[in-house]
């Protein structure tokens, strides 16, 4: 079969092939736990789902303009207000489907065939597909002297002259960590120094732990929203339990937004208003539901991390935000894929392999199931790893 180039350069998502191998198993009748997800389990705002229910009624389901309505719009502009306390206008906005998209249009809209966009490791799996899906060429390092913890130097060391931008993920999908207000102060100043495009990846932004509150990018930022080169993605799928609504957003300024609405125009239109209504629903009225997850989440946190610290050998670093665990699984396997591999079939738990992530040796492990599946998959991997030399 013809296919191109990039096709070729592809590699599938580890996380949904997992998704997918749970669902065989469980259909062929195994007691599978999968610790592997990436979504919360809590029901998603009722106002989402009663404003969804309003409009199916009506039966007015029509295209939205590209970019996403006013109102969605006006819910992002408060929510920057709120959470990110920025002034920002409707021209700054774009709503996608999903900060997926938010992601691939930003990179499609600055890169040029062969730029490099640079990311740390251990990154979210998307991000070196994204990058080649747009002709790039992904650029990650492992930080020199913390994983969790980026520094500046260890960005400074692989950006050169053809690095278009940066991608920060904080709090980081795998690592869970929240990465330092130092270096996030670093990265801005660092990046307009540059004048490169530095993307925040915010989508876990409020998920966070042990009291911390979450940082805004836009304090360190010293120019205007129309001269800065920071793009700023966000969404409802983590936050408000709404993954399966695919409505995330990118703010930035307004000529890159209407490049980015440019190339969405032509590819999907824009979200469905089905998504676009329940979205601002979820944003605008009572926020309760967030907080509800995130302190249901810290509670299962805690049991996740003291049952794993529990396993022989195992370093387990305390997850500042996100729902994963990335805890560093060496003394088992150097090779983390064999090693969820082995879980699979011995203990029936899905776990992702750290190598899908850009680091080998660790294991993902979500920690957003019921606090009885979280105990006994990890009962059952520190029984798997008993029999295993060390
Ligand atoms: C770091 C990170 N960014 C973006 C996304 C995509 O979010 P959405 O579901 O809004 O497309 C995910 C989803 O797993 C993620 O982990």
């Amino acid at each position: 079969m013809s296919i191109s180039q990039i096709a070729k350069s592809l590699t599938p998502s580890a996380t949904l092939k997992l998704n997918e191998k749970a669902a065989i198993l469980r259909q062929k009748g195994n007691p599978v736990i999968h610790l592997g997800g990436g979504e919360p389990i809590s029901q998603p705002s009722v106002f989402a789902i009663n404003a969804l229910q309003d409009l199916l009624k009506s039966g007015e389901i029509r295209y939205t303009p590209a970019g996403g309505t006013s109102q969605i719009k006006k819910a992002i502009v408060q929510y920057t207000h709120d959470y990110y306390q920025k002034e920002v206008h409707n021209n700054n906005i774009i709503a996608t489907i999903g900060a997926k998209q938010a992601l691939v249009l930003a990179l499609q809209s600055i890169i040029n065939p062969k730029d490099e966009v640079v990311f740390p490791a251990p990154y979210w799996v998307s991000y070196p597909e994204m990058v080649k899906i747009c002709g790039g060429i992904p650029k990650s390092m492992i930080p020199a002297n913390n994983v969790y913890h980026p520094v500046i130097a260890d960005i400074e060391n692989v950006v050169t002259s053809k690095t278009k931008t940066i991608i920060i993920n904080s709090p980081n999908n795998p690592s869970g960590a929240v990465y330092t207000e130092q270096f996030i102060e670093d990265i801005i100043a660092y990046c307009e120094k540059q004048d490169i495009y530095l993307i925040m990846d915010d989508i876990y932004q409020r998920l966070i732990y042990d009291g911390k509150t979450p940082i805004s990018s836009y304090k360190y930022v010293t120019k205007s929203i129309e001269d800065s080169k920071l793009i700023v993605i966000n969404g409802v799928s983590k936050q408000y339990a709404m993954t399966g609504f695919r409505l995330g957003w990118a703010v930035a300024n307004s000529k890159l937004i209407k490049v980015m609405s440019k190339f969405q125009a032509h590819q999907t239109t824009a979200p469905s208003i089905l998504s676009d209504k329940a979205a601002v629903a979820a944003l605008t009225n009572d926020q309760s539901c967030v907080e509800n997850l995130r302190s249901a989440l810290e509670i299962k946190r805690d049991a996740l991390v003291s049952g794993l610290r529990k396993i022989n050998g195992v370093k387990v670093f305390k997850s500042e935000g996100t729902f994963y665990c990335f805890a560093d699984f060496s003394v088992y396997s150097k090779n983390s894929a064999e090693l969820a591999e082995y879980l699979i079939d011995t203990a029936q738990v899905i776990t992702v392999p750290g190598i899908a992530f850009g680091l080998d040796g660790f294991l993902r492990i979500s920690f957003c199931r019921d606090i009885d599946e979280i105990e006994e998959g990890v009962h059952r991997i520190k029984n798997a790893l008993s029999n295993k030399n060390i």
